[in-house]
């Protein structure tokens, strides 16, 4: 079973099987639900009802440029070892595309060292420099100026607007 659940209503238990399972398919991961701050919410998939797999959705507003763009970010996107290759990733990723199709979100923004899983899914890799602002365990460290993301940053749309060239202003942390 697929569902959405907004952040404040995780519940403790949801909470405990969301940290355990970000443990065990991220090498230290910390002993929390989420790595730098909460999403807005999540996609959580439950077989039996064990949670086997999540996504967590940031609703952000960037800058490109001198343009404003609306998006989803993607966050610790994982499955569960056993659930694997069956199609569970695509699922959640699709659900997020219809419902950023349907509310005026332009696109879906993600990081990701290993693009497979994306470019499969329609992500395209985009080049533009990013500032952001540095968090580390709760503490701001900083502005990360025009660094370059081109090795991880993909995007897709999900309306009519094409990817902007330019810098891009995260208006926050990396998601
Ligand atoms: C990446 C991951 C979420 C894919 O979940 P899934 O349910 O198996 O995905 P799907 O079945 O929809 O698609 C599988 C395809 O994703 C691709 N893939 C496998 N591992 C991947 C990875 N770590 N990152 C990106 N793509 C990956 C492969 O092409 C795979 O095809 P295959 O099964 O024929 O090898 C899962 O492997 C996982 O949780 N990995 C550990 C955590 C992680 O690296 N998350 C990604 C963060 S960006």
């Amino acid at each position: 079973m697929i569902r959405r659940v907004w952040e404040p209503e995780l519940g403790s238990d949801l909470d405990r099987q969301l940290r355990s399972l970000l443990q065990r398919c991220f090498a230290g991961y910390p002993d929390r639900a989420y790595f730098k701050l909460p999403p807005h919410f999540r996609y959580v998939a439950t077989v039996a009802g064990v949670v086997v797999a999540q996504m967590g959705v940031e609703l952000r507003v960037i800058r490109v440029s001198d343009e404003l763009v609306r998006a989803f970010g993607v966050v610790d996107l994982c499955v569960d070892e056993s659930e694997r290759s069956r199609g569970l990733a695509t699922r959640l990723l699709r659900e997020l595309t219809k419902i950023a199709s349907a509310g005026a979100i332009d696109f879906v923004v993600l990081f990701a060292d290993d693009d497979r899983l994306y470019v499969q899914n329609g992500w395209a890799h985009v080049a533009n420099r990013c500032s952001w602002v540095k968090i580390d365990d709760h503490r701001t460290l900083g502005l990360a100026t025009l660094g370059s993301h081109a090795d991880s940053m993909m995007v897709k749309a999900t309306g009519t607007r094409v990817w902007p060239g330019g810098d891009v202003d995260l208006l926050g942390h990396v998601f």
